[in-house]
């Protein structure tokens, strides 16, 4: 049995862990980590072609690794040496030979009397430890360019040892992000937001306020014959958005619109789903400016969305769009706490009733 830990965005873990059920062929899921992006299952498949090819299929994963051991760890340094101990006997040394550069990457959540750096110089240590024992000498280590990266994951008193399988580069990092939006949106969550929102094929999906065009080409890689419509009142980011549609091979399947959310009836007939990132307000200056906003663009979309229809919407600005969504005739089905870069936000699904 090969057990895998993939992470991915905090607060989105259960959609995740469905995907990946779906996907990835004779799986069980061992564990959600929730809140904190991580989780486990084991397969009976090697790590071989079969296995990748559903890996590579995933949406919603950041990084995948082969997990080597886990444990428990208490919060005061001096039990960091567990950590290092569990490291040394992983079987770390069946992919790092004297000839093979590594590095260490620690992650840790939790209150803890130890930092990262901590965890990862200990875990080095035991890394260099075993090779040298079996092969009779040091690997190379490479911060910069490793051949192979060891993940130690320490999680309130747990820990995790992996050998990552994805490199660097994290999946949330589409090749197609050629035009960058100042407040793009991460891909996975854009995907999650799409299930969470009940997106189906065959039906018109709108993002109003569209930016660089993220969720509309999550929503173009998942449907084939959905009418997907990306709106932004700025021009700029319109041609951004179009910009990195042409690098996904969906421009010809995307519709997009320079215009106003807040006057949404001026474009669009109707709409099923609509999901979208409208401006936090950050840069905004003044809180009233995007709460006018959220108010024009919540009672513009009831007029558009069809009976039955849900609005996904991630926000800082929740109870403030949950009290106007009430009165625009939007019910809430859902709302969670998600991570988006250093903020704690909430995706919000409400419902037009019928
Ligand atoms: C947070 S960004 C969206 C980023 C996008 N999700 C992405 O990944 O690139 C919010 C967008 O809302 C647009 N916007 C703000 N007010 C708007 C309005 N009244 N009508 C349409 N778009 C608006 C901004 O131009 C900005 O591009």
């Amino acid at each position: 049995m090969t057990r895998l830990l993939f992470t991915v965005n905090p607060g989105l873990e259960d959609i995740s862990a469905e995907e990946i059920r779906a996907e990835v062929p004779e799986i069980r899921l061992v564990e959600e980590r929730a809140p904190h992006g991580r989780v486990v299952v084991e397969t009976a498949l090697p790590v071989g072609r079969r296995l990748w090819e559903a890996i590579e299929r995933l949406r919603s994963v950041h990084r995948v690794s082969i997990l080597l051991a886990s444990g428990r760890v208490c919060g005061k340094p001096e039990c960091l040496e567990a950590v290092g101990k569990a490291v040394e006997l992983s079987g770390v040394d069946a992919y790092i030979t004297p000839f093979t550069s590594f590095a260490v990457r620690a992650y840790r959540h939790g209150s803890h009397e130890y930092t990262s750096m901590d965890v990862a110089r200990v875990a080095g240590e035991a890394v260099i430890k075993a090779v040298t024992r079996k092969w009779g000498r040091r690997p190379e280590v490479s911060l910069d360019h490793p051949s192979v990266i060891v993940g130690v994951h320490v999680i309130g008193d747990e820990f995790h040892v992996a050998v990552e399988l994805s490199g660097d580069i994290s999946g949330h990092r589409r090749g197609y992000r050629i035009y960058d939006h100042p407040a793009a949106l991460k891909p996975t969550i854009a995907y999650a937001m799409l299930v969470l929102g009940g997106a189906r094929d065959g039906e018109v999906i709108l993002d109003p306020m569209c930016g660089g065009g993220t969720i509309a080409i999550e929503a173009g890689m998942l449907f084939e014959d959905a009418e997907i419509i990306c709106m932004d009142k700025n021009p700029r980011h319109i041609r951004g958005a179009k910009l990195n549609a042409a690098a996904a091979r969906l421009d010809t399947r995307i519709r997009f619109l320079v215009g106003d959310a807040r006057r949404l009836e001026e474009y669009v007939s109707h709409v099923d789903r609509v999901v979208s990132n409208p401006p936090y307000g950050i840069r905004m200056g003044d809180p009233r400016s995007v709460r006018r906003l959220y108010s024009d663009f919540l009672e513009s979309l009831s007029r558009i969305l069809s009976p039955g229809g849900t609005a996904t919407l991630i926000t800082t600005e929740h109870r403030y769009v949950s009290r106007r969504a009430a009165e625009a005739g939007l019910s809430p089905v859902e709302e969670r706490t998600v991570a988006h870069g250093d903020l704690w936000v909430k995706i919000l699904v409400l419902r037009r009733e019928t």
